[in-house]
């Protein structure tokens, strides 16, 4: 199946859409068309994050929830980009792609799944925390079912769409490339349920 590409306007920028034939593989870097993607934007991995890196070393700052992965943290992708510094020039956002994914992961990993780690909250907790520590100019490369990216609110805009065919009814990989305005922007607050945010308490129509 060959390649296809469209250029189209979207808002302010110019975005590429293009679609790719290559066989499902879990670990998201290594399916031939995404590795050239990235190649295009990663470089060294300096100053990128990767909150759920699997097997990729791309990024210079790693971390995945599974405690035999090698060579990068393991804590919640939440707890790990709290901690990081601003500056970064990008984020590799690959989590699981559906709240029945996230709860396989977490029962396999043996870990307790909360109501938040199956809807939206799950997401936009991360994307959030992170959006306001990538440099203007730095980018999100997301990864899933669907192409939300980060979004406007947090000061994004698309600048490329890649979609990954897998063949017969397999869901498509679709990887949202956006680079930083150079804006400062109201990062949304977190809106909290009467008495205060408790875990397991939120509710997918809060987040974006
Ligand atoms: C789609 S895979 C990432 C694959 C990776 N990009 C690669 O190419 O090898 C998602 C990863 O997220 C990890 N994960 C799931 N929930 C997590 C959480 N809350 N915090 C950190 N890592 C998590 C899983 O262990 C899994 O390795």
């Amino acid at each position: 199946m060959g390649v296809c590409s469209v250029g189209v306007s979207a808002g302010s920028a110019d975005m590429n859409i293009t679609r790719e034939w290559a066989m499902p593989n879990r670990w998201t870097f290594t399916i031939a068309p995404i590795k050239k993607l990235l190649d295009r934007y990663v470089g060294d991995g300096t100053e990128w994050i990767d909150p759920f890196c699997g097997t990729s070393t791309l990024a210079a700052h790693r971390n995945d929830l599974d405690p035999t992965i090698k060579g990068c943290s393991h804590k919640l992708a939440l707890d790990f980009v709290k901690e990081m510094t601003d500056q970064l020039n990008g984020i590799l956002f690959d989590p699981p792609y559906s709240g029945r994914q996230v709860s396989e992961c977490y029962t396999h990993l043996k870990q307790k799944v909360h109501m938040d780690d199956t809807n939206s909250y799950f997401y936009w907790s991360v994307k959030r925390e992170v959006a306001p520590k990538i440099k203007p100019g730095g980018y999100a490369i997301s990864f899933g079912w669907n192409s939300s990216g980060f979004g406007g609110k947090l000061g994004f805009e698309i600048i490329e769409i890649l979609l990954i065919c897998h063949g017969s009814n397999h869901n498509d990989t679709i990887v949202t490339v956006e680079r930083k305005m150079n804006k400062s922007i109201l990062i949304p607050p977190i809106i909290a349920q009467p008495g205060g945010i408790q875990p397991g308490t939120h509710n997918a129509v809060m987040y974006p």
